[in-house]
């Protein structure tokens, strides 16, 4: 399970933090770097870090959100082990993106923008992707998966085979489908 769950971790997360904070108090142009750093070592940014840094960068929280809300980069929301990405871009949109995506939440039981409550899998949708003439596309970690059907989709996610309780899932979706993995 990510630590990002565990209240004792956040705690320590927070102190570390802190700590990486004082050398850059009263310089200016500090924001970015320090968001950054906080998406990089937590993979999100949670609410105490963005009022942690306002309070030692002397930056009102308005701005900290502002640039964390403008940046595709930052999240809010902890990211899964697994993150999954459909593009929603107008080349993968045409080509049936919201049939992938469907076909996504279904088989993991996760809705776009959200992260499952065992931390094991995200899913969201992004802009192009820059990768139109495979449209639609979906991203898997690294992974660029492109010219979906909806019926590949389960194929695709290699979680499922590492996971007995979400193969067991996508099965019985399949089943309800008619078809078979
Ligand atoms: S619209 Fe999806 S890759 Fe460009």
């Amino acid at each position: 399970m990510s630590k990002y769950f565990d209240p004792v971790s956040r705690e320590d997360d927070l102190k570390a933090l802190k700590r990486y904070l004082q050398p850059l108090k009263g310089q200016p142009g500090m924001l970015m770097g320090a968001l950054h750093h906080v998406q990089d070592e937590l993979g999100f940014i949670p609410k105490e870090a963005q009022e942690l840094i306002a309070a030692e960068l002397s930056i009102p929280m308005t701005e900290v959100y502002g640039v964390i809300t403008f940046y595709s980069r930052f999240t809010e929301i902890p990211k899964g082990k697994k993150q999954i990405s459909v593009c929603m871009g107008t080349a993968c949109y045409v080509k049936g993106a919201v049939k992938i995506l469907q076909e996504v939440e279904t088989i993991t039981g996760v809705k776009a923008g959200t992260t499952s409550e065992d931390g094991r899998v995200s899913v969201s949708t992004t802009r192009c992707l820059g990768a139109c003439g495979m449209a639609p596309v979906l991203t898997e970690g690294t992974q660029v998966h492109g010219r979906l059907h909806p019926k590949d989709v389960i194929a695709l996610l290699d979680h499922l085979k590492e996971d007995p309780k979400a193969m067991e899932e996508a099965q019985k979706h399949l089943e309800k489908a008619g078809e078979s993995v």
